[in-house]
């Protein structure tokens, strides 16, 4: 009665924190399950930036709960943000419902399983359902070393923020995750220097908003904001070979920042820069410090840094009061950049949020329209940067097999897929890969075998 299987909805933190949560249900002896048919505990850890996702996570729920009349010993549970952003309101709709646990509690979730599944046992009915989304005092630093290496584990995100202070007027992760709160340095360079130690050779580091990593417990030294001095340590670790960091804000990108790429050579030509808009009036409205001028400036000088630099983005179509206008300033900077990937996402009112409360709501179709003309210019844009690398050597970390198990997976280290031929030896290996073809979303090529140890 002790195997779980865990749904994830959402963005790489979400990702993080399942893994995590997986690790210590393993370490207290439950077992991590890949098929949700065979599982005794259910656990969904859910995603509120877009109401598209809440409404998901709820449609499972509901089925799940279902599933208790052929299996009534079943536990259900929704960690995460919707569990922290409606708390005990869940369970009017979902009664079937055992545990919801917010995002600053996620290290108790196996004492709350303990208890469910002890009572269960001592035939003692359970009674009302566990809701636990309080606050925790340096939660920051309660999911960290938590992460085993089962398989052989060559790519590591690693949390080192939690929360945002930002106050954007469209997104709801402040209330869901609480206050920025940063992990101390040496923390987090210990957790990647045991990665290294394990096998990892890249690490992402993992944040809301990254660039403002430390602002309050650390000082700039020489004019090098504290993210960047923890991007120069985790730099200094053997092993560790690529650094990537997700999401920064534009407001981040001082010329410490843009000069890193110059200097050191393990951070990834490869910038995520959410824009969410071209126009300077809706980016005022979302309440995002900066102009569409500036954000260009930004993408050129990284491009002049490194001129092989790859960039992805978050945008926002339909924003309350977006319009034609202002789209048609988003269109023109979306394509003046060049994305090589992009997320565009259609607004979502998110109530609590001070956008929530604005007239002038765009209609669905409007966005959907929106939608099309940006994915058709990255579609365009990306094709054409693949097609480019055609014929050119790229190096490529090598992942393991690809889903059908034919093929291997890597990526480069402009963060694109690459698809080839190999031998399970040269997993966790850097190998030069000659392009053969391109599609929009992956390189299909050969490796260039020569020189390279086993
Ligand atoms: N800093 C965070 C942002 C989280 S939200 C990060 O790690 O990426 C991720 C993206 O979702 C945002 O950049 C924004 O583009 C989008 N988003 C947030 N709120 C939204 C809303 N209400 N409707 C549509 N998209 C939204
Ligand atoms: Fe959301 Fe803005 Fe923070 S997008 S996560 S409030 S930087």
């Amino acid at each position: 009665m002790n195997r779980v299987y865990i749904k994830t909805y959402g963005c790489q933190m979400n990702e993080r924190d399942s893994d995590a949560v997986a690790a210590m249900l393993r370490n207290r002896g439950y077992r991590i399950v890949s098929d949700e048919a065979e599982c005794d505990i259910m656990l969904l850890n859910t995603c509120s930036v877009r109401d598209a996702a809440e409404q998901k996570a709820i449609g499972k729920a509901g089925h799940v709960g279902k599933r208790r009349r052929k299996q009534p010993d079943l536990v259900i549970g929704i960690l995460g943000c919707m569990a922290q952003n409606r708390g005990a309101e869940l369970l009017d709709s979902l009664p079937d419902v055992d545990l919801i646990v917010g995002t600053q509690k996620f290290h108790q979730v196996p004492d709350y399983l303990d208890n469910i599944r002890a009572a269960r046992d001592a035939g003692v009915p359970l009674g009302e359902s566990i809701v636990d989304i309080d606050e925790e005092e340096d939660s920051q630093n309660t999911i960290r070393d938590h992460l085993e290496t089962e398989t052989a584990q060559i790519s590591a995100f690693v949390s080192i923020q939690q929360g945002c202070n930002m106050d954007c007027h469209f997104c709801i992760v402040p209330k869901t995750r609480g206050d920025e709160r940063s992990r101390p340095m040496e923390d987090i360079v210990a957790e990647c220097r045991n990665l290294a130690a394990k096998g990892v050779r890249e690490i992402t580091l993992l944040g809301q908003i990254v660039t403002s990593y430390g602002r309050r417990d650390y000082v700039h030294t020489n004019g090098v904001s504290p993210f960047v001095q923890l991007i120069e340590k985790v730099h200094e670790i053997d092993g560790i070979e690529r650094i990537r960091f997700t999401s920064p804000h534009p407001r981040g990108f001082k010329q410490d920042l843009v000069e890193a790429y110059g200097r050191l050579p393990k951070l990834c030509e490869y910038v995520h820069l959410p824009m969410q808009s071209g126009s300077n009036r809706i980016l005022k409205a979302m309440n995002r410090p900066y102009s569409r001028e500036r954000y260009r400036e930004i993408v050129d000088a990284l491009r002049t840094v490194r001129p092989d630099m790859y960039f992805s983005t978050d945008i926002i179509v339909g924003f309350p009061g977006e319009s034609d206008e202002d789209f048609e300033q988003t269109r023109q900077l979306f394509e003046a950049c060049n994305y090589d990937m992009a997320y565009i996402f259609k607004y979502s009112i998110r109530s609590g949020t001070v956008a929530a409360d604005l007239g002038d709501q765009i209609s669905e179709e409007v966005k959907e329209h929106r939608n099309q003309v940006l994915l058709e210019i990255l579609r365009k844009n990306s094709g054409a940067r693949n097609e480019s690398l055609v014929g050119t050597v790229q190096e490529v970390l090598v992942e393991g097999p690809d889903k059908k198990g034919l093929h291997f997976t890597g990526r480069t280290r402009g963060n694109r897929v690459a698809i080839f031929d190999a031998d399970p030896r040269l997993v966790g290996h850097f190998v030069p890969m000659h392009v053969d073809r391109a599609t929009v979303s992956s390189l299909y090529g050969s490796l260039v075998l020569s020189g390279v140890e086993n």
